[in-house]
């Protein structure tokens, strides 16, 4: 940072906490911080086990005297909120990690160096000793012996080598006592981003990138080669001095302070020196771009405050009326009856020559997709696979040229489901990417497809994407079925119902306190069935999956025609079972599973239409919902399930925005 104005160390260490609460949802085991100390000669760290605020104390205490409030013109530091993949949650593995004990160089890292273990044994064998189990030590360690090898290189230049030695996914931040003030960052597989603070409006949209002569094949650790060194001597220089420079995973960490942002791509290494940053390649392709755009984020700071809800999750919940209208606003015209969607629209001839569409996701995405698929394939008449990204990669699915895959994400960073869109995009398939997160990796390398437009989504229990993600395939299918003449009318009503969804949402909202009442009877039982089928099964399995990240109960989605065969045993007068039975389709199916539980001594909970008086009457409690069109209801019954395990968690003293041993983005295999 070189500050607008003089800062202190104080307000530097208020920033990077700061910072760190507004990424806590993406992890939340462990936590730490580094800054440079009063002369500038060493790098003090701060590391606690726990959420922010355990580190926001513990800075409190650390940092008490006087000098922390004496202002600075230059200053930087490094922070970060880990949820641990190696090694078990203690300050010893939180970050930063450092290369020795004098703190010469210090890492944040999120991702996986999947080839820690060689670099660690080249690295022992050198004499450094290991005090972590993590991946990210190596890394730091790694540096350290770069440096010493060739002192008169450059950090930049260090981190450049280092990152050719590692594989796997990352993005770094990297400080050092050697070169106090500078850092240095770098990426691959896992979202970076570098913020940037001016006074007035900077003259460019633009950072040129300095481009090196080679870059070699990753997975030379052994010998540790030494490349040649980037040619580049110049150096970007912004026309102001006075600026600040922000890293960061996600775009709500640097929100409060800017809007404009560059998103680096993978094997970018970005420098910040003497106020002045600087883009680094080491070798140009073909098709590289000369520099990397500026861009201006439309993300508000007020969608990432909690404002007067208690917890994130309950915010995004009754942000639904709205975050549904967002994703069709601008899209879908009910006037004229038609439905557009930009960011695939030149591709829709292709999708329809398709062999085949394969939704891919993971988690509540993946459930997006479930809800969907009938509606798809009703209104596409193609084969329509759904696919949870682990299991498709374990399976080495065959893909071919003519199939249409689409990948689900709300952060557009899930590592799985990544991997999975590289491995269709090298077969040749289309890949249309389904995200929550403009500028995300699943975004940048589909190549077409759609933003949902729910706004950034903090609780880690997704809710306000699901419905988002939803609507976005319904959307999807309409426009697949535009010219089918023999489908109009059924467009017509499924429009009718996209037209009134956002009331009827807010109706289904207002069951709130009638939900809340139903937590109580439920919070202290140890299991809770959730039954349905059709448009609905899709409704249980995200209710149970709600239900067991956020409660710690165990719950299970059941497909209702599969009763018999199976989970109709744990059915007794003690066993909470809650069902969906509404005047679809499969209402007949559905009362008939009805009938087999109450006469196993069952007293179940129904979700039913509004007006049911019949079928209220098998049941112990029930929620009534408004009508819409079948392959919409999905959308009205999943609100009742996220308030339900909203309020279960509550009554049960679990933390509802930090479930624990989850995390909002899994940017790991
Ligand atoms: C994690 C989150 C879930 C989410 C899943 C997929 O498990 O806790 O809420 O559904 O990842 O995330 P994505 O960002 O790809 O939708």
């Amino acid at each position: 940072l070189n500050y607008l104005t003089p800062k202190s160390r104080q307000e530097v260490l208020d920033l990077l906490v700061t910072g760190l609460k507004r990424l806590e949802y993406r992890g939340y085991d462990s936590t730490g911080v580094a800054i440079d100390s009063l002369d500038n000669k060493d790098i003090v760290m701060v590391k606690r086990t726990g959420k922010v605020k355990v580190l926001e104390d513990a800075i409190k205490e650390h940092f008490s005297g006087g000098e922390y409030s004496e202002p600075v013109l230059t200053h930087m530091g490094i922070a970060h909120t880990r949820w641990a993949t190696h090694g078990v949650p203690c300050e010893r593995n939180s970050h930063p990690q450092r290369s020795d004990e004098g703190n010469s160089f210090v890492v944040v890292h999120n991702g996986i160096i999947t080839n820690y273990n060689d670099v660690k044994t080249f690295l022992s064998k050198k004499g450094y000793e290991f005090e972590s189990e993590t991946d990210t030590e190596v890394f730091a360690k790694l540096v350290h012996h770069l440096w010493k090898k060739h002192p008169n290189y450059s950090f930049r230049e260090l981190v450049e080598q280092a990152i050719q030695q590692v594989e796997g996914a990352f993005a770094i931040a990297v400080k050092s006592k050697h070169f106090p003030g500078e850092c240095v960052a770098s990426r691959r597989s896992s979202p970076l981003l570098v913020g940037i603070k001016t006074k007035t409006r900077l003259a460019t949209d633009h950072i040129p990138i300095l481009y090196g002569k080679e870059l070699r094949p990753h997975g030379q650790t052994r010998e540790l080669p030494v490349l040649p060194r980037s040619d580049s001597t110049s150096e970007f220089m912004p026309e102001q001095k006075e600026v600040e420079y922000f890293f960061a995973s996600d775009a709500s960490a640097v929100i409060e302070h800017t809007n404009r942002v560059i998103y680096l791509e993978d094997d970018d290494v970005a420098a910040v020196r003497n106020g002045i940053l600087s883009i680094h390649r080491l070798k140009k392709s073909l098709d590289d771009p000369h520099a990397r755009e500026i861009t201006t984020l439309k993300m508000e700071i007020q969608q990432i405050m909690k404002g007067n809800y208690e917890y994130f999750m309950q915010k995004e919940i009754f942000e639904q009326p709205d975050s549904v209208v967002n994703t069709m606003r601008g899209r879908v015209r009910f006037d004229g009856q038609s439905i557009v969607l930009g960011g695939i629209k030149d591709y829709i001839p292709e999708i329809k020559r398709c062999r085949r569409l394969m939704l891919i996701g993971c988690g509540t995405s993946y459930h997006s997709a479930v809800a969907t698929r009938q509606l798809l394939e009703e209104l596409t008449e193609l084969p329509v696979m759904v696919e949870l990204a682990s299991d498709f990669l374990d399976r080495n699915t065959p893909i071919f040229r003519d199939d249409v895959c689409f990948f689900i994400s709300q952060s557009g960073e899930t590592a799985d489901t990544l991997m999975a869109l590289r491995y269709c995009k090298q077969r040749g398939a289309l890949i249309v990417g389904i995200t929550n997160t403009v500028g995300s990796s699943i975004c940048r390398e589909s190549h077409c497809g759609v933003h949902i437009n729910a706004g950034p989504e903090i609780g880690v229990a997704s809710t306000k994407a699901y419905t988002s993600q939803f609507i976005s395939l319904v959307m999807f299918a309409l426009v697949m079925s535009e010219d089918r003449l023999s489908l109009q009318q059924r467009r017509l009503e499924i429009l009718q119902g996209l037209s009134k969804l956002a009331e009827q949402i807010r109706e289904v909202l207002k069951l709130d306190n009638k939900v809340r009442e139903l937590a109580k009877d439920l919070y202290q039982h140890k299991s809770l069935l959730i039954m349905g089928r059709g448009y609905n099964f899709a409704t249980c399995l995200e209710g149970a999956l709600k239900v067991k990240e956020l409660t710690y109960m165990h719950s299970e989605g059941i497909m209702a025609g599969e009763l018999k065969h199976g989970p109709l045993a744990l059915v007794d007068d003690s066993m909470p079972v809650l069902m969906i039975v509404l005047r679809d389709p499969v209402y007949v199916k559905c009362m008939n599973a009805l009938q087999q539980v109450t006469s196993r001594k069952g007293c179940p909970i129904i979700i039913c239409e509004e007006g049911d008086e019949e079928t209220k009457t098998f049941s112990s409690r029930h929620l009534e919902i408004p009508r819409t069109v079948d392959c919409l209801q999905g959308i009205l019954t999943v609100i009742p399930m996220q308030l339900l395990s909203y309020h279960i968690a509550v009554l049960r003293g679990c933390d509802v925005d930090c479930p624990r041993n989850l995390a909002k983005s899994v940017t790991v295999e």
